[in-house]
């Protein structure tokens, strides 16, 4: 009987013991989740299901309802915004003119912009259809047309990727080729603003 009570006798856990498995775990959780942030970077961002080189569609008629709408095209279950961009505008034509799509015979291209992933802190940036820009809002920063920076405390315009017209005239996105966004002062659009903000400064 002496035996059995010594048995489930449950010992009074030291405090420097538990202080000691307190941080353990406190080490480990910090750890986890660094870990689960670090697969972020390494797994694709919700969202960003594409992969590789993607016909999205006959570039000309993209244009054409591009222009129509006066909006950037969204393509669901990407992070793009797609755009027209002028090729007769030498100073688009030489930042621009290497890996985004340029249609022969006309004065048109079309670049893929990541308009989901704000180069700030990773926001969405919706289309501002009273301004004609992109505007982040969650801190203000703003891109023209081309996704090139206007304002805010982003570091660079927005990221993209590359993208060419194949040979049966389609838009075709490389997935596998990230373009790192232009420099603060790229500004070979020269856009001001074509109306009222969406967001606050
Ligand atoms: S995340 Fe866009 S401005 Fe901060």
């Amino acid at each position: 009987m002496a035996n059995e009570k010594r048995r489930f006798e449950v010992k009074p856990v030291e405090r420097r013991t538990f202080l000691r498995y307190g941080l353990i775990g406190a080490v480990g959780a910090g750890l986890g989740g660094f870990g689960l942030a670090s697969l972020g970077f390494l797994y694709p961002r919700p969202g960003d299901q594409l992969f590789g080189e993607v016909p999205l569609g006959n570039a000309q008629e993209l244009i054409d309802e591009i222009e129509a709408e006066r909006a950037p095209m969204r393509i669901p279950g990407s992070v793009l915004s797609i755009q027209v961009w002028d090729t007769s505008n030498s100073s688009a034509m030489s930042l621009y003119g290497d890996d985004h799509a340029v249609i022969e015979g006309t004065d048109l291209g079309l670049m893929a912009l990541d308009s989901q992933n704000c180069p700030h802190l990773g926001c969405g940036v919706p289309w501002c259809q009273s301004s004609q820009w992109f505007e982040c809002p969650c801190h203000g920063s703003r891109y023209n047309r081309y996704g090139e920076w206007t304002g805010g405390p982003a570091p660079r315009g927005l990221d993209r990727y590359a993208s060419f017209v194949d040979d049966d005239g389609q838009f075709v996105v490389n997935f596998s080729e990230f373009l790192t966004g232009p420099a603060r002062t790229a500004n070979a659009l020269e856009q001001s603003p074509e109306g009222p903000s969406c967001v606050d400064a």
